[in-house]
């Protein structure tokens, strides 16, 4: 990791900021592990004004400069009351089913929604909070590894889906997590066999398996995808599956809804080997969570959009924002309009519109800022073909043809811009 360091008293930062190393890798045990370590460790910059900043050595504000745009970059994650909900259940499943000890067995959760929703961050945030509680009370509920063994203790395992997966695929992605041996001519039996026993032996609590809407239904391993899912099931982690279109997707293939909304897997016992003996007899059972994007009809719906757009406007360090900026006038509808209330896409346009601010020197966010970022679809890791992108309602088409402006509000030009979508 890079250090940058201001001069020293210049007010411009408390503390050293870090420029953002490579991202961890979360499919591994040990990228996993890092990440919810540091996933709150990014500190923004701290808010200047524009007569402290003009007062700056050139060295301090170029330091300044690039410790906002890493803060427009890496807006965090904020509450909202879909998120929320969707967290409850998770935290309440994790929760329960761990500390079940007998052989009954543990409800799984599938959080469907569109791309973009917050699907990956909202499962991932709430599986990483459990995981610290859970190491926290772990000496009571956990034995310590014998002196000298390696703690090989891995209590959520995440693990996204290949894309065109096949059963076999999958299988060995869950191991590839624990960075288990695996056997390349292993059978789809044996590879199962495998994770069964990587997940006892790595105390695996909640297993999560991303985008597990790429494994096709149509295809001529139908039976081998539903088997890998029902023996999963029948493990005894909490089953965490999530992706776009669930319910059209086939998984739910035999399940049967109740009366308390609850899915039901009929018993499974195809193979006892695959799965927990106690448990084969008994049928799954599933929560179908959606993650919804926010809505606009309702007076309490625009209020809960305003108060995500608050969020987001406290984080910004532009020098001509105002209060308001985001959430008054026509601009909550404006940002509604151009995101259709996707958390993902308002995060890229607030987070882009606020790099062009800095580029341009408008150092505010204003409909004519904003009708020059393009939210563009197409992520690295986003399968497309299984909607993994979800719909960028249309573009502003006042955007064609126009040119950037040049910078004259500031006096200095400060870092060079990014890689802002401009057109
Ligand atoms: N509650 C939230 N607040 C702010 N940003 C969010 C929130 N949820 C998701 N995001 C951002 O939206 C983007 C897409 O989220 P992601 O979880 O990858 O969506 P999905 O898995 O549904 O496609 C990410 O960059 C993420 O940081
Ligand atoms: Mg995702």
């Amino acid at each position: 990791m890079a250090a940058i360091s201001p001069s020293p008293n210049s007010g411009v930062s408390s503390s050293d900021f870090v420029l953002p190393d490579e991202p961890p890798d979360r499919e591994t045990a040990e990228g996993w592990a890092q990440w919810r370590r540091s996933r709150r460790s990014f500190v923004a910059a701290p808010f200047l004004d524009l007569r402290t900043y003009r007062a700056l050595s050139p060295r301090d504000k170029a330091f300044h400069d690039l410790h906002r745009r890493a803060t427009h970059a890496n807006l965090p994650m904020l509450e909202t009351p879909m998120s929320a909900t969707v967290s409850r259940l998770l935290h309440s499943r994790m929760q329960t089913n761990s500390l079940n000890a007998g052989p009954s067995t543990r409800p799984g959760v599938m959080i469907n929604g569109g791309g973009n929703q917050g699907k990956t961050e909202t499962t991932a945030e709430a599986a990483a909070s459990f995981e610290e509680m859970w190491l926290h009370l772990r000496q009571r509920c956990d034995p310590e590894p014998l002196p000298g063994v390696r703690d090989v203790r891995c209590t959520v395992a995440y693990v996204q889906t290949p894309v065109k997966a096949t059963p076999k695929a999958t299988c060995e992605s869950i191991l590839d997590f624990f960075g288990d041996h695996i056997s390349r001519s292993a059978t789809l039996t044996q590879l199962i066999r495998q994770v069964r026993t990587s997940l006892r032996d790595h105390r695996t609590r909640v297993l999560i398996l991303d985008d597990i809407t790429r494994l096709r239904m149509h295809r001529v391993d139908d039976q081998d995808t539903l088997d890998l899912l029902r023996s999963l099931m029948s493990m005894r982690v909490t089953l965490i599956l999530v992706g776009v279109g669930i319910p059209k997707s086939g998984l739910l293939r035999g399940a049967q809804r109740d009366a308390t909304g609850q899915w039901a897997f009929e018993p499974y016992a195809l193979d006892a080997d695959w799965a927990d003996d106690e448990t084969t007899q008994t049928e799954r059972r599933f929560d179908l969570a959606d993650l919804e994007p926010f809505r606009y009809g309702t007076a309490e719906d625009i209020a809960h959009f305003v108060t995500h757009l608050a969020g987001l406007e406290g984080q910004l360090r532009l020098f001509n924002a105002r209060p308001g900026m985001l959430t008054g006038g026509i601009m909550p509808e404006y940002v509604y309009r151009r995101t259709g209330g996707v958390v993902g896409y308002i995060e890229r346009l607030i987070g882009d519109g606020a790099a062009l601010a800095m580029d341009t020197g408008t150092e505010e966010i204003n409909e004519g800022v904003l009708d020059r970022v393009l939210i563009r679809a197409g992520g690295p890791r986003r399968d497309a073909a299984s909607g993994e992108e979800g719909e960028v309602p249309p573009q502003p088409a006042s955007m064609k043809g126009r040119r950037k402006p040049r910078n004259k509000v500031l006096d200095d030009p400060g870092v060079p811009a990014s890689s802002t979508a401009v057109t």
